[in-house]
C-alpha cells in the first residue's frame, strides 16, 4: 500500500514536472528491453541531477555506474557547448546498451563510456572534474569517495546514490557490505575537512532509499 502511494506519486511528478524527453524514454525501454536491471534513477531524481549540474555550471562530469545511461543522458544535457561526461561501467553489456542509448540521444560527441572495473580505471582518469556522480557497487563506495576527492577542485559537487538502502544505513551492527560501505563513506566525508556534506532520504518508485550530496569547499 505504502509502496504503491510513494509509486503513485512519482508518476504524478514525473508527468506533471519532469518534461518528456523521447531520448530519455527510449533509454528506459532499450535499457529494460535488453534485460538491464530496472535500477536506473526515477525521472524525477533524473532531473534533480540536471538541475544540479546546471547550478553548479558544470563543464566537466564524472559518473561512477553508468547502466543504460539514463542518468548519464540527464546529466549530459545539462553540460554546456564544449562539455563533457564520462562515466565508468564494469559490465560490457551495459557499457554496450549505454553507447547505443547515448548515440540515440545525440550525445555521442559529449559522452565517453568506459569499460572496466572504476577502480582499476579511476587512476588513469584526469580531473578535476565540476560534478561526480557515484552510483556503482556500493561496498565500494569509500574508495569512489577518495577517488571522486582527488578528481575534484573548490567547488566540484560529489553525489552519491542509495545510501539509506530502506534505513538498513542506519544499523551499525549491520554486516552488509553495501551498508558497511556506505557507513564509512559517510565517515570518511564527516572526517573531511575539505567537504561540507548532507544526505536526504527518500520515497519513491524506487522505495525507500536517498543521496548524499557533498561540497568541496577546498
Ligand atoms: N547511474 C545509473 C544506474 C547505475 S546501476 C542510472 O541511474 O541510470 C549500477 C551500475 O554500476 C551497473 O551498471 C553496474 O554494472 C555498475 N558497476 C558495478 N560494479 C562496478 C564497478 N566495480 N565499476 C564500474 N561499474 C560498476
Ligand atoms: C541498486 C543499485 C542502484 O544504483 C540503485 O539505484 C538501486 C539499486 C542495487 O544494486 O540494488
Ligand atoms: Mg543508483
Amino acid at each position: 500500500m505504502t509502496q504503491e502511494i510513494w509509486t503513485g506519486v512519482d508518476e504524478y511528478l514525473g508527468d506533471v514536472l519532469v518534461r518528456s524527453d523521447p531520448a530519455l524514454d527510449s533509454a528506459r525501454a532499450a535499457s529494460k528491453a535488453a534485460g538491464l536491471p530496472e535500477i536506473a534513477v526515477a525521472p524525477n531524481q533524473g532531473k534533480l541531477l540536471n538541475l544540479l549540474a546546471r547550478l553548479s555550471g558544470a563543464r566537466s562530469i564524472l559518473e561512477i555506474g553508468t547502466l543504460g545511461g539514463y542518468s548519464t543522458i540527464w546529466l549530459a544535457r545539462a553540460l554546456p557547448e564544449g562539455g563533457r561526461l564520462l562515466s565508468l561501467e564494469a559490465d560490457p553489456k551495459h557499457a554496450d546498451v549505454a553507447r547505443a542509448n547515448i548515440k540515440a540521444a545525440g550525445l555521442a560527441d559529449v559522452v565517453e563510456v568506459r569499460l572496466g572495473a572504476a577502480l582499476d580505471t579511476l587512476p588513469d582518469v584526469e580531473g578535476p572534474f565540476d560534478l561526480i556522480f557515484v552510483d556503482a557497487d556500493k561496498p565500494n563506495v569509500p574508495h569512489y569517495f577518495e577517488a571522486a576527492l582527488k578528481l575534484s577542485r573548490p567547488g566540484t559537487l560529489i553525489i552519491i546514490d542509495n545510501v539509506i538502502r530502506r534505513g538498513a544505513v542506519a544499523d551499525p551492527s549491520s554486516t552488509d557490505p553495501a551498508i558497511v560501505g556506505i557507513r564509512r563513506m559517510h565517515e570518511l566525508i564527516a572526517a573531511e575537512p575539505r567537504v561540507d556534506a548532507t544526505a536526504l532520504q527518500t520515497v519513491g518508485a524506487k522505495g525507500h532509499d536517498g543521496l548524499t550530496f557533498a561540497l568541496v569547499v577546498a
